[in-house]
């Protein structure tokens, strides 16, 4: 019956997984100026452009719910590191830090510092980063938030203290402005250093704009070790004050003692589900990766360093031995490397598996796309999960994973019309080998794609076809439902 039908692209043969964790089936896929046209059998249609699927799954692209690619969309528009892996969709701004809304000029403290890899990019307002955006698209679809620790940069002369009633308004103001350009949410931080002085009642204070717009609370919490419990009161709290949705980001419980706590920890989330509205994401690895710190206390255990400015060359290596090579201690060595990012060896691979399997988390990068050797999250977390976790581990089934990566992850940012191949939707679509999926970028050689992805297609655009970019941008910027009424 579908005969006369003329699509763009034809994706045919394939199993469907469609994003909703429901079972694969068979189907065709039909793509039309952008959108999914027709799900079925297609088989006799016409199309411009074909792609034979049999024996592979066809999904919706990956959305990566946690990423610092703010910069990296203007200025590795390409996106490889993403689309490899069959991500179409990056939520910027997390962990308090955006690149907008930024003065040309003024210094940016780490962790911001990470967001930049060329000199002097700014925007003085948030409009102006996604105008930019519009005019020079990415390969992927990105949906942005402001970060408090950038607006706390923006407005405060001394980041060492709680916020004065006159700066929490002119943060109120910037935010503002973020959100009626289409921000879908904000960011904090203060576990760092720019934004460790906010109190709670800060927080609720900078954020309030929030309230009412359907605009997201977004966390990296104040603590992630010792004090978990108490962070996660802390993030339920603003959420409830707020009376907006919660995102605890990169869940993760760190040192050594605090091992096997992910049980404790999200029983505690799943209670706070039933009261309100919260969610969490997690990264498929048991090192995390950040700014290298300066302070004594977060130098312990094992430090790879990731990059650093005044001594690119000793990227790729650890800490202690840098510090035995040079005659120093380890918090000389960590001095003389700033600016400088690092991979900090601090988790349990039990409480990553136990956060990863629990049913409500999604899946995000957390990757860094600047500095020498970055995280190999960066380029390998899809896959990761597909292959390694699912697949070879079996900690959930294939519809479970591709859920956790897209219809989960649509529904709690409210991406309308991502997230799940249905008629009607965009057409973001990656097409993999459940077989042979697999992550390959590692800590020594971060920077390499994942094999097993045969095909992602952005808006209905073939942006990576087996192992190749195909030099689109057809990324979209995706603005909160509702943003800028009178405009667009
Ligand atoms: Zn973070
Ligand atoms: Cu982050």
């Amino acid at each position: 019956m579908h005969n006369s039908q003329e699509f763009d692209l034809l994706i045919t043969g394939g199993s469907v997984i469609d994003g909703s964790k429901a079972p694969r089936f068979r189907a065709d896929i039909g793509v039309r100026n952008g959108r999914i046209a027709a799900i079925g059998d297609l088989s006799h249609c016409q199309a411009a452009q074909r792609i034979e699927a049999s024996g592979k799954i066809v999904a919706p692209g990956f959305i990566d719910s946690h990423t610092h690619d703010d910069q990296a969309v203007l200025s590795q528009s390409d996106m490889s590191f993403k689309i490899s892996q069959g991500v179409t969709t990056v939520i910027t701004g997390n962990c308090g830090i955006s690149i907008a809304p930024l003065r040309a000029g003024t210094p940016l403290p780490a962790p911001l510092s990470l967001l930049e890899d060329t000199d002097e990019t700014r925007f003085e307002t948030f409009r102006s980063y996604l105008d930019a955006l519009r005019a020079r698209p990415s390969a992927v679809n990105v949906a942005a938030m402001v970060g408090h620790s950038t607006l706390r940069v923006m407005t405060m002369d001394s980041l060492e203290r709680e916020a004065r009633p006159d700066e929490i308004r002119a943060m109120n103001a910037l935010l503002d402005e973020a959100l009626e350009a289409g921000a879908i949410g904000i960011s904090t931080g203060t576990y760092y250093p720019p934004a460790a002085h906010a109190s709670t009642q800060e927080v609720i204070d900078v954020c309030r704009p929030i309230t009412g717009t359907g605009a997201l609370y977004v966390t990296h919490m104040r603590d992630e070790a010792d004090k978990s419990m108490e962070s996660l009161e802390e993030s339920f709290l603003i959420g409830r004050e707020l009376d907006s949705p919660v995102v605890i980001s990169h869940h993760k419980l760190q040192r050594a003692h605090n091992f096997g706590k992910s049980s404790q920890t999200l029983a505690r989330i799943r209670h706070a589900m039933q009261c309100q509205c919260v969610a969490l994401d997690c990264y498929p690895y048991n090192a995390s990766s950040t700014m290298l710190h300066r302070d004594p206390k977060r130098l312990g255990g094992r430090i790879l360093i990731s990059s650093s400015k005044p001594h690119p060359e000793q990227a790729g290596r650890d800490l202690d031995a840098i510090a035995a090579d040079w005659g120093v201690t380890k918090e000389e060595a960590a001095a003389r490397l700033q600016p400088a990012s690092a991979i900090y060896f601090g988790m349990d691979e039990g409480d990553v598996r136990n956060i990863l399997s629990f049913d409500e988390t999604m899946i995000g990068s957390d990757g860094i796309p600047t500095g020498e050797k970055p995280h190999p999250r960066l380029w390998g977390t899809f896959p990761r999960i597909l292959g390694h976790y699912s697949r070879d581990l079996g900690l959930f089934d294939l519809e479970v994973a591709v859920w956790k990566m897209t219809g989960l992850t649509a529904r709690n940012f409210k991406l309308d019309g991502r997230g799940t191949l249905e008629i009607g939707h965009h057409a973001d679509i990656v097409v993999f080998d459940a077989a042979t999926v697999r992550d390959t970028a590692s800590y020594e050689a971060p920077a390499a794609p994942a094999e097993g992805i045969d095909a992602v297609i952005v808006n209905g655009v073939l942006t990576w076809r087996l192992g190749q970019h195909m030099g689109a941008r057809a990324g979209k910027v995706i603005t909160r439902h509702g943003a800028g009424k009178g405009r667009d």
